[in-house]
């Protein structure tokens, strides 16, 4: 049998060219070599989510990306989190080995508790448990996934550690598969790129929308004039040039620095690059846009794979914890 990969990303609708860099493109190429399961993940959504209207709506938008994307439900398993509800029983069995204090030490918990200090909900807490369950309800050996969720799997392979130390092996201890970019920068060229942050940008957006979040990018920002030399290595569009114009990155460093570019022409050419590189996408995109019962059919049926494995795994997990 194939190792297993299994990923989830949040339901935060439109992907942008973060999560491609950092996590789609890696879904992809996994395709051709593994069993695949890719899960969105509404219930992780509602531990910071208060309105939760554009959640539906959200998970249509975020499945055709990845189906354009090259997300193949012929191959892999797409589903959505909620349709396979013994995760949540899974994440309640795995919470009666999980310390407290591993869960309240974890940044992101922390940071949250910063940022939303009025919803500081128990979900939150349990955030990487139900993580964990994702991954080892199908007994997946592979996650891949950008940098920022490192801890969070760090943290699932401890409580895969304690459960088959307790109980006997059952689960293989996750590995996280990194891509070549693992942290895309926003548009700031300071923060990770994010729906949240709003500096992100999106992959289905129109040539003209993508042209003007390119032109509002931070460069380097000790170049105040167009005559002053740049710092290609310090520029996030610089970066972002290497995966959308990856043939002249040497020239366009060279052109800064000596100051022959200006940076108003260098993110016409970002704009360009990422327009000519996403055309494909945003065609087969179009196509899936006017077939949405085939996007609900895809669902559907993910959940219906993915339900057989988990039933599989809920009952030896069940078994060995002598609840049966
Ligand atoms: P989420 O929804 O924040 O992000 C989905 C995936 O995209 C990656 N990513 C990025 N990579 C590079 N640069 C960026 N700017 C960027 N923004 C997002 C993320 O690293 C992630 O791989 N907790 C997870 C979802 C999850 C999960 C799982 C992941 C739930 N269960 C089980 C793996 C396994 C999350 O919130 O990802």
């Amino acid at each position: 049998m194939k190792d297993r990969v299994f990923s989830g990303a949040r339901p935060t609708g439109r992907q942008h060219i973060g999560n491609y860099l950092g996590a789609i493109q890696n879904y992809v190429g996994l395709q051709e070599d593994y069993q695949c399961i890719y899960c969105i993940v509404d219930i992780h959504a509602l531990t910071t989510l208060e309105a939760t209207e554009g959640l539906q709506e959200n998970i249509h938008e975020m499945m055709l990306d990845w189906l354009a994307a090259g997300l193949d439900p012929e191959r892999s398993i797409l589903f959505v989190q909620s349709h396979v509800p013994q995760v949540m029983e899974l994440h309640t069995l795995l919470s009666m080995v999980t310390p407290l204090g591993w869960l309240t030490r974890v940044a992101t918990f922390k940071e949250k508790a910063r940022t939303q200090p009025h919803n500081i909900n128990y979900g939150l807490v349990g955030y990487p448990v139900l993580m964990t369950a994702d991954i080892v309800l199908y007994k997946a050996g592979i996650v891949p996934v950008g940098e920022d969720q490192l801890p969070h799997l760090e943290l699932a392979r401890e409580i895969v550690r304690r459960f088959n130390y307790i109980f006997g092996d059952t689960f293989p201890e996750p590995e996280a598969k990194l891509t070549t970019t693992p942290l895309v920068l926003g548009l700031d060229g300071v923060k990770k790129m994010s729906k949240s942050l709003n500096n992100e940008i999106e992959l289905a957006a129109s040539a003209e929308e993508t042209r003007e979040r390119v032109m509002s990018a931070f460069t380097d920002p000790a170049r105040r004039y167009r005559s002053d030399p740049g710092h290609p290595e310090v520029c996030n569009v610089w970066r972002l040039h290497h995966f959308f114009n990856p043939d002249q990155i040497d020239e366009i460093a060279d052109e800064c620095r000596d100051a022959r570019r200006g940076c108003v022409e260098c993110k016409e050419q970002l704009a360009e690059g990422i327009n000519l590189a996403l055309a494909p996408f945003r065609n087969r995109r179009a196509e899936l846009v006017a077939r949405p019962q085939y996007v609900k059919e895809v669902i559907a049926d993910g959940a219906h794979r993915a339900h057989a494995i988990a039933i599989e795994t809920l009952t030896e997990v069940k078994e060995r914890m002598g609840l049966i």
